[in-house]
């Protein structure tokens, strides 16, 4: 099997563009690396993103919202995830079975315990083996998704034109889950692009290199 990372964090953390660069860096390592991202990461389940992202999906009522990420979820697992690890690539997956802990259940206050089981449910046994939380304060990460948005101009607002207490339950949901969960790493995301590449550079030869110590 493979190794699996997810990575997570509020709005405007800056996850893209660090998994683009840990990709790169574990390839010229020598490693396979497929990347991919949630929701979506498969045509089907991309199609399912294109609904819950849309701001014209204000309609959409929170349980309805969460079966779709954990459909989503279902089909990027079989597809895309499980063979990957399977062939013993290293997957990098933007967003996962947190994020719905997260956003639905810590920020639109759906029940916990269905949450866990949907996510049970949804990914079918395929758990991180790393998740790295990227953590700032939600004014700068809020700052960032806003400049990001206006720049280029896409659709993909739905969440951001949330609350700033939605967002703050967000970011304090995620800190309870790397507190209470091994897997998680917390990730200083303040800082220079370089600076946080290196942490994340350091988190995760410290993982690999615990995973070849027999
Ligand atoms: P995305 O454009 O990937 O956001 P970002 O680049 O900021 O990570 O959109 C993913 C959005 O979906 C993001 O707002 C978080 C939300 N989300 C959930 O609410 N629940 C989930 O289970 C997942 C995977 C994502």
């Amino acid at each position: 099997m493979g190794y699996f990372i997810t990575f997570e964090g509020i709005e405007g953390c800056g996850k893209s563009t660090q998994i683009v660069r840990l990709a790169a860096s574990l390839r010229q390592q020598g490693y396979t690396v497929r990347t991919t991202r949630e929701p979506g990461g498969c045509p089907l389940a991309d199609a399912m993103r294109r609904i819950l992202l849309d701001p014209k999906s204000s309609e959409l009522v929170p349980r309805a919202e969460l079966l779709l990420y954990a459909a989503a979820r279902a089909q990027h697992v079989a597809e895309v995830i499980r063979p990957a690890l399977t062939a013993d690539e290293i997957v990098l997956c933007d967003r996962y079975i947190d994020a719905t802990v997260a956003y639905q259940g810590m920020g639109r206050g759906l029940d916990l315990a269905l949450i866990h089981e949907l996510n049970r449910l949804a990914s079918d046994g395929v758990t991180p083996d790393l998740t790295l939380l990227l953590d700032m304060p939600v004014e700068t990460g809020l700052d960032r998704a806003r400049q990001r948005n206006g720049a280029d101009n896409d659709a993909e607002g739905r969440f951001e034109a949330e609350s700033f207490a939605f967002h703050q339950r967000i970011r304090d949901g995620y800190l309870q889950l790397a507190a209470d969960e091994v897997r998680f790493c917390r990730i200083e995301a303040q800082g220079t692009i370089d600076e946080v590449e290196q942490r994340i550079t350091a988190a995760v030869e410290d993982f690999l290199q615990a995973g070849q110590t027999p």
